[in-house]
């Protein structure tokens, strides 16, 4: 498969990542998605495996069909075939009307049978009746009804594991797993981290009016060697984090090293921290430290803002968009105490690689029109290119 085409998918799904095993999930997702098998979708928490389920139905001919999604770990053992495949009414107490079950909801669609190791036996008999002839029963029903559906089901679990404690079916274990789709943990592909990060932190921002200047590099390094034992969610929800606290500054590495002992709250081989402590008592000291420094950084902010507010511009108040990201700083040279002299960039290192050159030029054409209250001779005269060039641009960017 060809690398534009893997780009161009990766783009539609929403699925960030250049490295090997990433791109062989892209392949192996073109070839199966517009069959009908039933897909198993293995990982350990956070490493996508819904975004995954996802990616499959929308590449798949059921696509405009609806995508069903019932996370088995969370419906008690007691109703979970009610919901599955419906229940007929008076079957049990309480069952007052005829019911459709998930089942029947999605049908000529997809169904995400999400924590599958955690579908109590009886019913995965039920399921493998419905993967091997297409059929089910509703609870207390005496007519067999038709599914036409599609099966997506994943689990975080060592499914074969299951199996040897007989906690889950050989034979649907065998039947589920034709084609399954292993997702590697974060701490498997750390060259693909920068990606995720710079995305990430300017998806956030953008949505949030901040500006985000970038990671120093020893920060990014930290993340890159960082276990990540939460996979892409934690990585995401951290990113967050660092970007709300650290509003307008370039994230360095105390900042993450900081950031990363709060949130978990443990020692990791990364982070010094002195074991001759009991956790309890190193905890207490941690959040104590924390608290101190949030004290000395709202005084500090109270200061700074009350310096600012009646020096408030408001032309220059944090624009959203790419381009504040992307241009965060003027090109100079600057030489440092030591006389190195040090060259700041006119594009920020860190985005390069997350923004295509198309959203770029979009974003750059529009916020000019708006500077030049849509004149289009001063906008193509400021950008150097023809008028012709620019109606084009704008027709096609739907501007
Ligand atoms: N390759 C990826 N590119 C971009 N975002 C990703 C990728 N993988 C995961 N994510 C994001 O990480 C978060 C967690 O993903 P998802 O919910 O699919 O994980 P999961 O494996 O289903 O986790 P869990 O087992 O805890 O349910 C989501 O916000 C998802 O969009
Ligand atoms: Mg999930």
């Amino acid at each position: 498969m060809n690398g534009d085409r893997i780009a161009k998918l990766q783009q539609s799904f929403g699925i960030l990542g250049n490295s090997d095993e990433i791109r062989e999930i892209i392949e192996t997702i073109d070839q199966v998605a517009k069959t009908d098998i039933t897909v198993l979708i293995l990982g350990e928490s956070g490493t996508g495996k819904e975004l995954i389920a996802n990616a499959v139905h929308r590449h798949s001919f059921r696509k405009h069909q609806p995508l069903v999604k019932v996370n088995c770990g969370a419906i008690p053992a007691g109703i979970i075939e009610s919901e599955l495949f419906g229940h007929v009414k008076g079957s049990f107490t309480g069952a007052i009307e005829h019911r459709k079950g998930y089942f029947e909801s999605a049908n000529n669609g997809t169904i995400f049978l999400d924590e599958i190791g955690e579908m109590p036996l009886e019913t995965q008999v039920k399921l493998l009746r419905v993967l091997e002839l297409g059929e089910f029963l509703p609870v207390g029903g005496s007519e067999i009804k038709k599914a036409d559906v599609r099966i997506i089901a994943a689990t975080n679990k060592d499914i074969s594991v299951e199996t040897e404690k007989e906690r889950f079916r050989k034979d649907l274990y065998y039947r589920l797993k034709t084609i399954t789709i292993s997702l590697p943990p974060l701490r498997k592909y750390p060259d693909d981290i920068p990606i995720f990060v710079n995305k990430f932190a300017i998806e956030f921002a953008n949505r949030n009016s901040i500006i985000f200047k970038g990671l120093s590099p020893n920060a990014m390094n930290l993340l890159m060697k960082y276990h990540w034992p939460g996979n892409i969610r934690e990585l995401k929800n951290f990113i967050e984090s660092m970007i709300v606290l650290q509003k307008g500054e370039v994230i360095n590495s105390k900042m993450v090293e900081k950031r990363l002992l709060v949130e978990r709250r443990i020692p990791s081989p990364n982070l010094p921290m002195k074991v001759s402590k009991s956790i309890d008592q190193a905890e207490r000291e941690l959040i104590l430290h924390q608290i101190l420094l949030l004290r000395r950084e709202s005084h500090e902010i109270k200061n700074i803002l009350s310096e600012k507010i009646d020096r408030l511009d408001f032309e220059k108040m944090p624009d959203s968009g790419i381009l504040p990201h992307l241009f965060p700083v003027q090109k100079e040279e600057k030489v440092t105490e030591e006389g190195e002299v040090k060259e700041n960039y006119i594009i920020n290192p860190n985005m390069l690689g997350t923004v295509s050159f198309e959203e770029v030029e979009r974003e750059l054409i529009e916020k000019t029109l708006n500077k030049f209250n849509f004149k289009k001779r001063q906008t193509a005269n400021s950008l150097k290119i023809s008028e012709r060039t620019l109606y084009r641009k704008i027709k096609e960017y739907g501007l």
